[in-house]
């Protein structure tokens, strides 16, 4: 007489399961795309860290829509090592006057009115023992979009670039890959030339960029 393995219900059992693992797959999917819609879940490439944001300030709206330039609100990106993050004056500049009963803007008028500056979170964040200059770059015709993707399309901002020291000396070995005419450093959605080498390199030549040793470990730690 052969043992029955399995209880008659067994057979229903197997399929609820089935179906249920179904079910849960179809869900994650589900999640997933929703995550993707949701204007405020980060997603990108190296977009590891969650960041809630005092304020939902988005960069879509204001440098895409808006189309307010990168350097109204970062314009020490230009002249300092840092790339900087504007004060509520630079917000309150235009909030004084636009959306000025928008509950999305209630910290940002606490912060104007108490003096307290707003604690916005960062996105990126080098090792401590790496050295890094914004100017140095700008100046020299390499752009935002390079290193940080499009920004102007970020809802909320992500770190585009996994900004290793591989990433950096990707650059480094190479500028006249990525270098761009000056007029073009705060542009998005730049098309590089089918012959960027030879143009980087006459570019390069142009603005006087010192790629000797540029991959010196020196050069980045200090
Ligand atoms: C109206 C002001 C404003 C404009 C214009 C603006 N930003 Fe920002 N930016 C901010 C504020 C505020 C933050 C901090 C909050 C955040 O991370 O979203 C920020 C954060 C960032 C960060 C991330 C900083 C970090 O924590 O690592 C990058 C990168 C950045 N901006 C690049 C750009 C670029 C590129 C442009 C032009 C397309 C631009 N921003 C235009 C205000 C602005
Ligand atoms: C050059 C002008 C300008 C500057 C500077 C500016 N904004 Fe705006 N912002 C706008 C405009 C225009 C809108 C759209 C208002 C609307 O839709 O009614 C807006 C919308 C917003 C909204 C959405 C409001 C809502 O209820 O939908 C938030 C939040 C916001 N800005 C935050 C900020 C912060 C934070 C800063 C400073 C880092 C800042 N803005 C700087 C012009 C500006
Ligand atoms: C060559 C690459 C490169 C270019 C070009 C570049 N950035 Fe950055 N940016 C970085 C790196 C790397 C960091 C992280 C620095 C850190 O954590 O010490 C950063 C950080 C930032 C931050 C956060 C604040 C800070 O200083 O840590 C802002 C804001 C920013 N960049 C804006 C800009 C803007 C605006 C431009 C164009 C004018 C720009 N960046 C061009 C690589 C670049
Ligand atoms: C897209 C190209 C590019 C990327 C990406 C890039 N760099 Fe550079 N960097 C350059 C070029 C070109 C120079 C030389 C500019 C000059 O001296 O005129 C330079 C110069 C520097 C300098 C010298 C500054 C000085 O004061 O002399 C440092 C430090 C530096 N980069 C750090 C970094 C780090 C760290 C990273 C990665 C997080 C990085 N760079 C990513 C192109 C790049
Ligand atoms: C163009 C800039 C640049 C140059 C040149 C450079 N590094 Fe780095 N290095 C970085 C960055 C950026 C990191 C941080 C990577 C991270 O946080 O993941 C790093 C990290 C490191 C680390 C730590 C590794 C770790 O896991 O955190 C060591 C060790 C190191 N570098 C050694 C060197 C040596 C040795 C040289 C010369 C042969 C060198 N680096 C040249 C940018 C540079």
């Amino acid at each position: 007489m052969s043992q029955q393995l399995f209880k008659p219900g067994a057979n229903t059992i197997a399929k609820l399961s089935l179906l249920t693992g179904a079910l849960l797959a179809a869900l994650g999917l589900g999640m997933l795309l929703l995550r993707n819609w949701s204007p405020f879940v980060i997603t990108g490439n190296y977009a590891g860290i969650a960041v809630a944001q005092p304020v939902r300030f988005s960069h879509e709206l204001h440098s895409g829509t808006l189309n307010i330039s990168c350097m109204y609100c970062h314009q020490v990106a230009e002249v300092s090592s840092y790339g900087g993050i504007p004060d509520t004056h630079t917000c309150m500049s235009c909030h004084s006057q636009i959306a000025t009963y928008s509950e999305l803007l209630q910290p940002v008028r606490d912060s104007y009115a108490d003096g307290t500056p707003l604690t916005w979170l960062k996105v990126h964040d080098l090792a401590d023992h790496v050295y890094f200059n914004h100017s140095v770059h700008v100046q020299n015709g390499f752009a935002c979009e390079t290193c940080h993707g499009r920004v102007d399309e970020m809802p909320q901002v992500w770190q585009q670039q996994k900004m290793s020291m591989g990433w950096c000396l990707g650059c480094h070995t190479a500028p006249e890959n990525f270098i761009r005419p000056l007029e073009d450093r705060y542009t998005f959605g730049w098309v590089a030339p089918e012959n960027q080498v030879e143009v980087g390199r006459q570019l390069l030549q142009d603005y006087q960029v010192d790629t000797e040793g540029l991959a010196n470990c020196s050069v980045c730690h200090r």
